[in-house]
């Protein structure tokens, strides 16, 4: 069942934009003098028609700033799709709330099921909502399966889709993000990464490079937009923390809970960490279902409920360390020049190794207590931030998709110097 919300379906007003002068009829300045601004009468536009999917919480980070930047150009009439993935207040409403995010157009309620039958899911309910809109561009973002559940059916209607966070690669196939990366980036027309292993990536897949550019990271537009009102949250004295003497810990991959083994020697060796200085534990709703089944106990960490955007930036910028199996927290740790220590066997974000304050630790217990302890003592130092990471990532995306899809919408051909 599709749910839909009362408002409208545009996130800008819906007006007449005007360029340039030479593609109109003849005797257009009469219509447009009625309606326009002297300045702006060159030639009336059609707005480009964007529909944006999300399903996951990391998905709302990246997509809230491209949609506010969206809402600032008279260029674009945007539609938000929640698949439903995440359906948790603590896992959904409390990001659109936080990052300010319009209510979505639509929620299609997939909510949780196997990868087949959110995959398939998503793109039966989708399928429907884009063929009754017929949009011009379908925007993706990240590698959850809504991610490439949308792409797909985007792709197959003929579509364009836009991905962005393209080209990051694991080179596991073991996890179900990679699968999501290559197939969402097969199928779409425009490509932006996150950092320069994206495009070498891409290039090394056959993507034409036209279709690839390099913008920068969007989770690091929604850091630095809300990192000083995150300063308010009062979340350190909520749970008893002084601010550089904790660590965080997340750990929500299917490889490291849903072993129960694994993952009790994982908390195991967290217990052990907060020997010498306090661990806080925000529980990932997978893994917390996994603790309860295996009956593990939570003894000596500080347990939390999943927190919400602006409470878990505070408590990882004024963390003395983070541990962490997610991608997003390896991006933000860099910027925020936190040491970060990822859980994992490798990582699809190698700039946050090379440039930021992030370290490959693996999954054995003992050998992250160790790191653990090294990196206490002696904490990372922090290069230059990556490229583009900056607060403009966004802006650069909708530059491309305005001038690109906006001539095609127009019937706009641009002569190049070559030409
Ligand atoms: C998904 C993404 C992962 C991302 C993560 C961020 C895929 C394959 N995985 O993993 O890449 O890093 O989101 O959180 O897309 N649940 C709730 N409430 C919710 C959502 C989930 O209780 O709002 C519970 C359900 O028991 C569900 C389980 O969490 O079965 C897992 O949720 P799911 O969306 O399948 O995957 P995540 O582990 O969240």
């Amino acid at each position: 069942m599709l749910r839909r919300n009362g408002h409208s379906s545009s996130l800008s007003p819906v007006r007449p934009v005007v360029d340039r002068a030479d593609d109109l009829p003849a005797g257009w300045e009469k219509a447009e003098e009625a309606c326009c601004p002297p300045r702006n009468r060159d030639v009336a536009r059609h707005l480009i028609s964007l529909t944006a999917v999300v399903g996951a919480r990391p998905n709302f980070v990246k997509m809230a700033p491209i949609l506010e930047e969206a809402g600032r150009r008279s260029a674009f009439q945007c539609r938000l799709i929640h698949t439903g993935q995440h359906y948790s207040p603590e896992m959904s409403a409390m990001f659109f709330d936080e990052l300010g995010m319009p209510a979505p157009d639509v929620n299609l309620e997939i909510g949780s099921g196997s990868h087949t039958e959110q995959t398939a899911g998503v793109m039966l309910r989708l399928e429907m909502e884009l063929n009754e809109r017929r949009p011009d561009l379908v925007l993706v973002v990240g590698d959850v399966n809504s991610t490439m559940a949308a792409a797909l059916v985007a792709s197959k209607l003929g579509i364009p889709v836009a991905h962005v966070e393209a080209g990051l690669r694991s080179f596991d196939r073991r996890m179900p993000e990679e699968t999501n990366r290559l197939v969402t980036d097969v199928v779409s027309d425009y490509l932006f990464a996150s950092e320069p292993s994206g495009v070498t990536n891409l290039l090394a897949e056959g993507i034409p490079k036209e279709k690839i550019f390099l913008v920068g990271n969007v989770m690091i537009d929604t850091l630095m937009k809300f990192r000083d009102k995150a300063a308010h949250t009062g979340v350190l004295d909520r749970l008893g923390l002084k601010s550089k003497d904790y660590a965080v810990a997340t750990l929500h991959r299917p490889s490291n809970v849903d072993g129960m083994e694994h993952l009790a020697s994982l908390l195991d060796m967290l217990r052990e960490l907060s020997r010498r200085m306090p661990v806080v534990f925000p529980v990932h709703p997978r893994t917390r279902e996994r603790m309860r089944a295996a009956g593990l106990t939570e003894h000596g960490l500080i347990l939390t409920e999943p927190l919400g955007y602006l409470e878990f930036l505070r408590l990882t910028s004024e963390a003395r360390l983070v541990l962490t199996d997610s991608g997003g927290i390896q991006e933000e740790t860099t910027i925020l020049q936190v040491p970060c220590l990822t859980m994992r066997e490798n990582t699809e974000r190698p700039i946050t190794i090379e440039q930021g304050t992030n370290r490959l630790v693996g999954t054995d217990p003992k050998e992250i207590l160790k790191a653990a302890l090294d990196t206490l003592d002696a904490p990372p130092r922090f290069l230059t931030p990556p490229k583009f990471w900056d607060g403009h990532a966004s802006a650069r995306i909708l530059d491309v998709l305005e001038r690109s899809i906006g001539d095609r919408v127009n019937g706009i051909r641009r002569v190049s110097a070559q030409d």
